[in-house]
């Protein structure tokens, strides 16, 4: 069993700065250190690293719950951690849009909203996370109550309109898109069987039925 020290202490900053890696790995290769470089088009590949480890860290925190019924509660404790990450990566993908990409010309991103799917579901998929990663404080989390676990049902939506956002936006090998979407749904599934064993009613011979989490959404 590891302690809340060793957690605290060791597991936690080690995540943090795992995390942290891809951001700095692509500054690097903004700033051309050493033989690094962002390809020809470097607006696109700054835009594709965040979006793609936005997407990856949101799934990270869909999937600390899941894990947790299978070891215990350890991942719990990352899982606020990996949402703000996701919606740091994801700020940081749609900064890249509005300021690189768009070079902040309003009617050009108000046509790509309303004209192109993909940017419309990207848009739906980050305003879902702005109120999950705004309530992830415990005060937040003290105040809302069971309604801190309703909201956080967002990320839900959060991850399969990034999915989408992602599968839509690939034009031509779809694999990537659907590895991602896989994983959701796995990862969306396992949380529908876990739902139907703890609405399951109990066994007659009184044994227990599987263990009730202490924790829920997301
Ligand atoms: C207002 C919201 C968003 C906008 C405007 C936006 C915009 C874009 C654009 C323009 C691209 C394509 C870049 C290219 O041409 O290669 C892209 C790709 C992508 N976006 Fe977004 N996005 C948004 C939200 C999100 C969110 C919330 C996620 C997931 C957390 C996400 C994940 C991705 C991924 C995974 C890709 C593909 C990366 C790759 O090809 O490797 N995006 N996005």
């Amino acid at each position: 069993m590891i302690s809340l020290r060793t957690t605290e202490r060791y597991i936690k900053p080690a995540i943090f700065v795992a995390c942290c890696v891809p951001l700095l790995w692509l500054a690097l290769r903004i700033f051309e250190v050493g033989s690094l470089r962002l390809g020809p088009n470097p607006v696109e590949d700054i835009q594709d690293a965040l979006g793609i480890w936005g997407l990856r860290a949101l799934c990270a925190t869909l999937a600390m719950t899941p894990l947790s019924w299978a070891i215990g509660p350890l991942p719990i404790r990352f899982r606020r951690m990996f949402g703000l990450f996701a919606f740091t990566y994801a700020s940081l993908h749609v900064m890249n849009y509005l300021l690189l990409d768009q070079t902040l010309a309003i009617d050009a991103i108000v046509e790509d909203i309303v004209e192109r799917p993909f940017i419309t579901i990207g848009a739906l998929g980050f305003v879902a996370m702005i109120p999950l990663a705004v309530t992830s404080t415990n005060g937040w989390r003290r105040q809302l109550g069971r309604n801190w676990n309703r909201l956080h049902r967002l990320a839900y939506l959060a991850a399969i309109a990034g999915c989408w956002h992602f599968y839509w936006q690939v034009k031509k090998d779809l694999t990537e898109p659907l590895i991602y979407c896989t994983i959701l749904a796995a990862l969306l599934g396992a949380r529908i069987v876990q739902n139907r064993r703890r609405a399951a009613p109990v066994p007659p011979t009184g044994q227990p039925r599987s263990p009730k989490r202490g924790h829920s959404a997301p």
